[in-house]
């Protein structure tokens, strides 16, 4: 099948008003690249007619920029030197398919355009007849953007970049979104003739629209319904502007499919993340990447959760961090617990408050409440995690396992040496340091045995109290809270610093 579109995405310049190392379009808004924000705006347009992947216009770090966008299946075209947004385009068309009619223009850092934004401006295009449509938009503070001159009968007559308007220009509030369709012919014809006649000393692609109504030639203007959609990112402000609008937009699509969101203003929610019904999340939260979440869950305030899977039912408290881990249905999970790199808990599970779990299984029902670290452990049902306990995985060179079984109980401030395997039914004696396999169903006490000394506290206090009486130093060993201390005689002295030179 021919490909009567393709869709140019202008991302080789630098950014300067970012003042950056970064190539502009590679700064993130909501989780992404600002230019994966482009792409995934015009991939369902290519389902329709036009079969040709999207050709980005790569320069400044190109080869970062090549390899972020070709995971968005796009294909890429080198701009160098960049010359101006006319130059660019131009290179583009040196490499793009024959059977490719209309090109629709994008600038890759504008990411808030939407999909139905951009078919209307096809449709208006085709409809018209044009031979360039532009998508304008009216903004209350126009600065920096290009300005739509139209005529008394109000056909568009061109484009007026800032920088060199005139002073009955200056009115103007119809601006230049970058976005536009033209048909190829037409544009291959007119970038030949553009000139560097501006502040820039670029090829301006916008200088093509006179040119074309200097022909004779139809040009539209599509009027975005909702201005926000073109904003640019060429400051950081506007970096954080934008970064904003595609969370609150996020939030209002959640809200409306029935998600309760307190103080939206404050969430950052990125575009994929899923929330089904009457789930409830608190002020502050991050959700990001991929995280889906169930049905009449709550999400603590403050909370990230990152790529995080979590069933129907669950309790995500205060303050708790989920990093690419699982929760199944009915878990609660915190105040102040971290869960990362495929923890996995399951059912009814509760994980407590400063509970750290790292690649590793919390089988249903079982319980670790307080002050813990599981990592690469598998933990069986049932199971009671006592505060404090410890796997100690790593022996400074391998990460071991620790397997629990089920119906396990494991006292308090134990701590598992890995390798080590705890059978189901196995029960621990607090403050143990259990190196060596527990079998099922038995007791393990892996600790020194207490030694009482009757009376001896008694006997000291009356020491202590006698010494003071007799204003003498203490006896050895014991320090008086106020007495003198003198240095011992072995004592160093403190090493003076090295001075730097
Ligand atoms: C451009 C438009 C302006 C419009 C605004 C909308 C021109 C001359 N001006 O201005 O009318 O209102 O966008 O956001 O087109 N780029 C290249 N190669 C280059 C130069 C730029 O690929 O040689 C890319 C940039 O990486 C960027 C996009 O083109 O993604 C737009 O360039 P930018 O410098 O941001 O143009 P604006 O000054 O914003
Ligand atoms: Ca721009």
């Amino acid at each position: 099948m021919p490909s009567e579109l393709a869709t140019v995405v202008l991302a080789a310049g630098k950014g300067t008003r970012l003042k950056s190392d970064h190539a502009k379009v590679l700064h993130h808004a909501a989780g992404l690249p600002l230019v994966a924000h482009v792409l995934r705006a015009v991939a369902p347009l290519r389902s329709a007619k036009a079969a040709a992947p999207a050709w980005v216009v790569v320069g400044h770090q190109a080869d970062l920029v090549r390899y972020i966008v070709e995971g968005f299946g796009a294909r890429t075209v080198l701009q160098r030197p960049q010359l101006g947004t006319g130059h660019a385009v131009a290179q583009a068309l040196r490499v793009l398919p024959r059977s490719v009619r209309r090109i629709l223009v994008l600038p890759g850092d504008a990411p808030l355009i939407r999909t139905d934004t951009l078919r209307a401006l096809l449709g208006l295009h085709r409809q018209g007849g044009y031979a360039a449509t532009i998508l304008s938009a009216r903004l209350e503070d126009p600065a920096g953007y290009g300005r739509i001159v139209r005529s008394e009968s109000g056909s568009v007559e061109g484009i007026v970049e800032q920088k060199l308007l005139q002073p009955d220009q200056s009115g103007l509030r119809e601006v230049n979104s970058g976005m536009y369709c033209f048909e190829r012919e037409t544009l291959a014809a007119f970038l030949g003739r553009l000139g560097r006649d501006n502040p820039h000393r670029e090829y301006y692609l916008t200088d093509v629209i006179a040119l074309i109504r200097g022909q004779g030639g139809a040009v539209g203007a599509c009027l975005a319904p909702d201005p926000d959609e073109i904003l640019g990112v060429n400051t950081r402000a506007e970096l954080a502007r934008v970064d904003a609008l595609l969370s609150r937009r996020k939030a209002e699509a959640l809200m409306a499919a029935g998600v309760t969101l307190y103080q939206p203003e404050t969430l950052a929610i990125d575009p994929d993340v899923a929330i089904a019904v009457d789930t409830v999340i608190e002020r502050g939260v991050e959700l990001r990447g991929a995280t889906r979440i169930g049905r009449r869950c709550r999400i603590g305030a403050f909370s990230i959760l990152e790529n995080a899977v979590i069933g129907d039912d669950v309790i995500i408290r205060a303050h708790t961090l989920v990093y690419n881990s699982r929760v199944a249905a009915g878990a609660s999970v915190g105040p102040f617990a971290h869960l990362r790199d495929a923890a996995d808990v399951r059912q009814r599970a509760r994980i407590g408050n400063y509970v750290e779990v790292k690649k590793s299984v919390v089988g249903e029902g079982t319980k670790a409440q307080h002050l813990t670290y599981l990592g690469d452990a598998t933990v069986g049902r049932d199971t009671n995690v006592g505060a404090g306990t410890i796997t100690c995985n790593y022996d400074g060179v391998n990460k071991n396992p620790t397997v629990i079984g089920d119906r396990v109980f494991i006292g308090s401030g134990t701590e598992l040496v890995a390798p080590v395997r705890v059978g189901s039914g196995g029960y621990i004696a607090a403050g143990s340091t259990v190196t060596e396999n527990v079998p099922r169903d038995a007791l393990a006490i892996a600790r020194s045995r207490q030694l009482n000394k009757p009376g001896w506290a008694r006997t000291r206090r009356q020491k202590l109290a006698a010494a003071k009486a007799r204003k003498e130093e203490p006896p050895m060993g014991v320090q008086l809270s106020n007495a003198r201390q003198r240095p011992a005689k072995h004592a160093k002295k403190p090493a003076l610093r090295k001075r730097r030179k």
